[in-house]
């Protein structure tokens, strides 16, 4: 339908009405402007969701109205200005994701951190939820009571924006989380609600049992040890509320376009504290329709692209980043410059603990091949381990060509990584088992689950050699694929699990606190110390991360998977101008022949390998050694 003509006529009445007259001169020129360009998107999107609605012209109208009051301008001093390409594909690269308490105490702490994450090299740093949630139990602070006061335990608003001021100046970049598909039960729209007030009654799902039922019938059950289906019955309401997550996490409404409006305050009240990138959390969620999963329904992606084009009108240096845990098909829906232009890459983090487990790099080069590829522009943020569980997402017809049955296998990857297969390496712990289903998840650090651990503590040096070689082999493929790579905190460190977790009230029942540790002056002191396994990681990690900041070949995302003459081999190979990259890891602790020409894949004999400068290397390989990881480069 062509709405050009309603498109003018609404923003035209739009620019009558709403008073922008308190906005200085220059800053609501480039506002009208930004306006102007992206409101026949806007508009569109908008009708697309609400249009139905009698009222929704007065929303779209305080829709503008936030924008226009919460347009942030870029004050980021430090940052590095931007090239020819996003900062975001940048080789230098480098996420770490924080928890605020775990990693410095409170938002003071994490200002002396600095000096240990610029050694580090990190320049996008992700604080976990630090917003006021539920004391006791708040999912890791994915619970929000309020996203404009800034947890009590963690310091006050204008410590965060110290924070974020100190950050800019080392040239890192702040990624907060946009936790909008749920509110705790404990927000002040929640509380609004419970109190009967009909406004904030339709902010969430309040449903009568039949309903409940009727949409329970099509759901997937997310937490399924905390209570069966996705539904919440409370007393004081009489009614069910939908809680896909924990029952204290109360999903809004987005087919309420006050909601819409309202969220989109809160988000740009995020960006006015100093965000560079939003994460949005759970978005797959965000619309439900009768008779459906309730998942990455189309909608969804009309929802996040109309929060981007607020982006775009009211703070356009921000990005967006996808928490898309799903199948990989619908990881990649939401990937795109009008959407999400970063996304976490859950496929590829499966699949190498998978490839880890059954030594065969097959299951993960071909997924790969149908699903790394994403739009110009955007990027994967590549990470092998997170603060949530490992879910087994893959294609099951990539598997199932592969002779391997989905459900099975799964099965095996779940015992494996929770020691119950004979002869693992690895210590985690399950995640949600599903008592209908069989279906469950990992948990567990790095270390722990490569097994680092194990090794260490069995006092094996051969075992602890091929654990702290799987170790490098993940990071190094992290960060060598095209992306951002991102570091789950502590696993710099080397961390072991830490089950404390088991005697804290309102943890215990949550198994991902096992890879959740508060670190110590004693973790990073570990580290420092050449001679432990924490010392080795450590070094290997900094070893790897200077040089990707220095080749230009790690950044861009110019990139071909190689499939060469062995299972247990992952391969591929990168050019940016006349620098190529051959990266080889063996994922077997067995030596390999293998018959490979690198002098022919670079185009020339003056290669070297960058981790290994010191062995004399032939035009030909012959063999990997056990766990081997090359990155053969040629300058060109
Ligand atoms: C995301 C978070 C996870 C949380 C869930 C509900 O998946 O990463 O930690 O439990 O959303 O907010
Ligand atoms: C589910 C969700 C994912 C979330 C996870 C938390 O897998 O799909 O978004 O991270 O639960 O455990």
């Amino acid at each position: 339908m062509d709405l050009s003509y309603e498109t003018d006529r609404s923003l035209a009445l739009l620019l009558a009405e709403i008073d922008l007259s308190a906005i200085p001169a220059r800053r609501r020129a480039a506002f009208t402007t930004r306006l102007k360009a992206n409101f026949p998107a806007l508009f569109e999107h908008f009708l697309n969701l609400y249009g139905t609605r009698y009222d929704a012209y007065l929303h779209l109208r305080s829709l503008v109205e936030t924008l226009a009051a919460h347009q942030v301008r870029k004050s980021h001093a430090g940052l590095p200005a931007e090239g020819d390409q996003p900062w975001y594909l940048g080789e230098d690269q480098v996420g770490m994701a924080a928890y605020v308490d775990l990693f410095g105490g409170d938002l003071k702490g994490m200002i002396d951190r600095i000096p240990y994450l610029e050694s580090l090299g990190v320049t996008y740093l992700h604080l976990m939820p630090l917003y006021d949630a539920p004391k006791e139990n708040s999912d890791g602070g994915y619970a929000v009571s309020s996203y404009r006061k800034v947890d009590p335990r963690l310091g006050k608003n204008k410590d965060l924006k110290a924070l974020a001021d100190a950050l800019h100046t080392r040239g890192i970049r702040l990624v907060l989380d946009f936790v909008f598909n749920h509110t705790s039960n404990e927000h002040g729209w929640a509380k609004a609600a419970l109190a009967g007030d009909p406004r904030y009654g339709q902010f969430y799902f309040l449903l009568d049992e039949d309903e409940a039922q009727a949409y329970n019938a099509t759901l997937r059950e997310i937490f399924p040890t905390v209570r069966r289906g996705s539904f919440t019955w409370n007393d004081r309401l009489g009614k069910w509320v939908w809680t896909t997550f924990n029952s204290f996490q109360w999903d809004l409404n987005y087919s309420n376009p006050d909601v819409f409006v309202s969220v989109v305050g809160e988000m740009l009240h995020l960006v006015a504290m100093g965000a560079d990138v939003l994460r949005l959390d759970a978005l797959a969620f965000v619309w439900k329709e009768l008779g459906t999963v309730c998942e990455s329904l189309p909608k969804a992606h009309t929802v996040i692209q109309t929060f981007n084009l607020c982006l775009r009108i009211a703070a356009p240096h921000v990005h967006f980043k996808s928490e898309a845990i799903v199948h990989p098909d619908q990881v990649n829906a939401y990937i795109g410059l009008d959407e999400c232009e970063i996304s976490y890459n859950p496929l590829m983090m499966a699949l190498m603990w998978e490839s880890l487990a059954t030594r065969r790099a097959e299951l993960l080069s071909a997924s790969l091949e149908r699903s790394f590829s994403i739009p110009d522009g955007t990027v994967w943020v590549n990470y092998i381990r997170c603060h949530d569980d490992i879910g087994w997402t893959w294609d099951d017809a990539i598997s199932q060509r592969l002779g391997i049955d989905g459900g099975d296998h799964r099965s095996f990857l779940n015992r494996f990584y929770t020691g119950r297969f004979e002869g693992s390496f690895a210590e985690g712990v399950p995640f949600q088992e599903n008592p209908s289903t069989g279906d469950c998840r990992v948990c567990g650090t790095l270390a722990s689950l490569a097994g680092v651990e194990r090794a260490a503590k069995a006092g094996n040096a051969l075992l602890l050699d091929h654990a702290l070689r799987r170790v490098k082999l993940l990071n190094g493929i992290m960060l060598s694929m095209p992306g951002l790579p991102l570091l789950y905190q502590g696993d710099d460190l080397g961390a072991f699990n830490d089950p404390s977790y088991l005697d804290a009230p309102g943890k215990a029942e949550d198994s991902r606190w096992v890879h959740r540790k508060a670190l110590t002056e004693t973790d990073f002191d570990t580290a420092a110390d050449p001679g432990t396994p924490q010392g080795r990681i450590a070094a290997d990690l900094a070893e790897m991360i200077a040089l990707r900041k220095a080749h230009g070949v790690f950044g861009g995302t110019e990139f071909r998977l190689l499939r060469p003459d062995s299972p247990h081999v992952f391969a591929f190979l990168r050019q940016r101008g006349p620098e190529r990259l051959l990266v080889l890891a063996n994922f077997s602790e067995h030596g390999l022949p293998l018959d490979l020409d690198l002098a022919e894949i670079l185009g020339t004999t003056k290669f070297r390998d960058l981790l290994d400068t010191e062995t004399a290397l032939g035009p030909v390989l012959s063999g990997l050694a056990p766990y081997a990881l090359h990155w053969f480069h040629a300058a060109g």
